[in-house]
């Protein structure tokens, strides 16, 4: 089966739920300690055996593209004041995968920014990674949904459990286990169900990989939930030709649309961090305790 090599990273959303920081800065340039969100989703893609990278921008969005790039002022400033070992770890950021930009133009949902990535792909299969949802493993969540798409051909959705409360904003999924642990077949999938319509607590959490057949599908997929053209829309067709599966992954999930995934992202990283994590726990230690 067909190796994936190309990723597309949907990041020209609004942030509705980051504002007022989103207004000026893309809530997927938000830090978690000292690197934006973004540059997580690279470097899990790069450690995926992914080789190019698309990311889908908008307006206001410049310093994403700026984030991927050399930057010759600030470098040579640096080695002047002899930190030339600084300037390594600069480049490193954006060396050793291809990253190439594109504007949305009109933000009308995931499913339309993905549908922009058709001539990038190139009729290849290829992984989606959601530009706020950052996802920590021991083995990069991306490389174990592809590990599945090169056995069955077959597209994959990341998978996790979460609450009723949680599932009725999202997705559930019609999911039959398979033979293998923690892999489904999806048969269908109800976008924002009401609670009687719960079938599963399986949410798609930021996370597939696709076939390109899913460009002909959203070329005819309407607007749907918020009038924006939802890829759930498009994916739930693939469902229903038993062309999809599902994978839970293994990994700690956070959503860096939200404020409190944007909170719980940077305590607990921080609490981990090898130069200050030990201090940061002391502090925060006490801080709790003080409550
Ligand atoms: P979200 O629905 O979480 O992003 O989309 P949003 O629309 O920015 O969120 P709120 O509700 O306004 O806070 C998941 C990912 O898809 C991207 C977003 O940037 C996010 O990374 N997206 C969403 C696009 O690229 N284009 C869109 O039109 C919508």
């Amino acid at each position: 089966m067909k190796k994936i090599t190309k990723a597309v990273i949907p990041a020209a959303g609004l942030g509705t739920r980051m504002l007022p920081i989103a207004r000026t800065i893309p809530k997927e340039m938000l830090p978690i300690v000292d690197r934006p969100a973004i540059s997580y989703l690279v470097e899990e893609a790069k450690n995926s055996g992914i080789t190019d990278i698309l990311i889908i921008t908008g307006r206001n969005k410049e310093t994403i593209e700026n984030y991927f790039d050399y930057s010759p002022e600030y470098e040579s400033r640096l080695i002047a004041a002899g930190k030339k070992d600084l300037v390594n770890k600069l480049r490193q950021i954006c060396e050793g995968v291809n990253i190439t930009f594109m504007r949305q133009l009109e933000t009308k949902g995931l499913g339309h920014a993905v549908a922009r990535a058709e001539a990038f792909v190139g009729g290849q299969p290829f992984a989606v990674l959601y530009g706020d949802d950052i996802i920590f493993s021991k083995t990069p969540v991306v490389r174990q949904l592809a590990d599945i798409y090169e056995k069955t051909g077959l597209g994959v959705l990341g998978v996790k459990e979460v609450s009723d409360e949680l599932i009725m904003k999202y997705c559930t999924l019609d999911a039959a286990k398979t033979d293998k642990d923690g892999i489904y077949t999806v048969l269908d999938m109800i976008e924002k169900p009401k609670k009687e319509e719960i079938i599963t607590n399986f949410a798609i959490l930021g996370r597939v990989i696709l076939p390109p057949e899913i460009f002909g599908i959203l070329k005819e997929t309407k607007p749907g939930a918020g009038g924006e053209i939802q890829l759930t829309d498009a994916m739930k067709i693939l469902a229903k030709n038993n062309t999809m599966m599902a994978l839970d992954f293994e990994g700690k999930r956070y959503d860096m649309g939200s404020k409190l995934g944007f909170l719980k992202a940077n305590v607990e990283q921080a609490v981990i961090n090898p130069e200050f994590g030990q201090e940061f726990k002391t502090y925060l230690k006490k801080f709790v305790k003080e409550l």
